[in-house]
């Protein structure tokens, strides 16, 4: 564990980013912290060091990695060609929790990165520990969320710890991530983008750019169709309690709560700052404020993981709007609940 200060190029941090680097130089696997989320990062060129990753976190082979990269020239080895959109993209959005799904060249990455598909997700974190630790290996990185497959991913030094412990070379600390929820995933292959995991770039914000942008509709109806991005078939984000998304004001919230406690069961709730004012249960994890929904994101996989220190029987949930950052919000809460929804049905909508 090496713990760095953010403020890399003020700090006597560098020794240690120089030997996490060496490290990665030497495949094997270290996780670092990311403006969304902690990742495990290895060289992306071999497959001895990409096998690491998947054996630490017992993540399903069929599932690619993202690859990240410090430097524009590290893309053009990577790729086969960039689209307009992804130019586009590229200059509005790089550095920063984007990542873009792109024609991989033949030959240059571990074929266990892609998963067998001719395309490779590539994305230039907005973080200076990421950058410079990237920079000092002079490779692209792999990288997943540094959590075991199925939890929540990490967003805190702490968390990685308590899944991979042991697992991994070792763990860059940077304290707390920014974002908190992971890059939005778009993938630009096609003639028009698509985006086959919401994060921390809003919809908006692209079609800022590039004009109107789809959503995979496997992220929408996932009982219908198979999402385009491998990884978001899977149970993620998960509590050991179940989790209910609550829809209703702060008074359903409060009688559902009530109706468990009575059965004598021990109720857990995720709460924003203004609902925890108003509900009372036996464990609540506050979880920013409704003003700003950025500080739900930041907060979200912490308060998921929360409740695995207390035990739990039951997890309640508020919702969000499913516009801006609440899109990504939604769709780690529907992951997490497993698209289980107690609804008012007596509410004005
Ligand atoms: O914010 C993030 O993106 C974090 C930090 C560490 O950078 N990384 C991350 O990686 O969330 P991971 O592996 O947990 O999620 C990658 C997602 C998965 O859903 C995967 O299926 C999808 O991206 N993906 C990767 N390559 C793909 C490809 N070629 N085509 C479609 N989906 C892809
Ligand atoms: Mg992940």
């Amino acid at each position: 564990l090496w713990i760095v200060d953010k403020d890399v190029d003020n700090s006597d941090s560098y020794p240690q980013i120089i030997e996490a680097a060496s490290i990665l130089r030497e495949n094997e696997t270290v996780a670092f912290p990311t403006e969304t989320v902690y990742g495990l990062g290895a060289n992306a060129t071999s497959d001895e060091a990409v096998e690491k990753i998947y054996q630490a976190k017992g993540r399903p082979g069929d599932n690619p990695l993202i690859v990240h990269i410090a430097d524009y020239s590290q893309l053009d080895e990577l790729v086969e060609e960039i689209p307009d959109t992804a130019e586009k993209l590229i200059n509005a959005f790089w550095p920063g929790p984007l990542t873009i799904i792109l024609k991989a060249r033949k030959g240059v990455l571990s074929k266990r990165v892609t998963a067998g598909l001719n395309t490779v997700g590539i994305r230039m974190p907005d973080h200076p520990i990421a950058f410079e630790l990237i920079k000092h290996a002079k490779l692209p990185i792999a990288a997943p969320s540094a959590n075991s497959s199925g939890k929540p991913s990490p967003t805190m030094a702490q968390h990685v710890l308590e899944d991979l412990n042991g697992k991994i070379a070792g763990i860059v600390d940077g304290g707390e991530t920014g974002v908190g929820v992971e890059s939005t995933v778009i993938d630009c292959t096609l003639k028009k983008p698509v985006i086959l995991r919401p994060g921390g770039i809003t919809k908006e914000q692209l079609e800022e750019v590039i004009g109107q942008v789809a959503v995979d509709p496997g992220l929408i109806n996932p009982k219908d169709t198979r999402p385009k991005a491998p990884g978001m078939k899977y149970t993620h984000y998960a509590p050991n309690a179940p989790v209910y998304l609550v829809e209703g004001n702060s008074n359903f919230m409060q009688e559902k709560i009530n109706e468990k406690r009575r059965e004598g069961l021990k109720v857990g709730a995720i709460l924003t700052e203004e609902s925890a004012k108003a509900i009372d249960a036996d464990v609540v994890a506050v979880c920013g404020t409704r003003q700003h929904l950025e500080t739900t994101a930041h907060a979200l996989y912490d308060a998921l993981r929360s409740f695995n220190q207390s035990d739990v029987d039951i997890i309640f949930s508020e919702v969000f709007p499913l516009k801006g950052i609440g899109l990504a919000i939604m769709n780690r809460l529907e992951k997490a609940a497993g698209h289980r929804y107690i609804i008012d049905e007596h509410a004005e909508k």
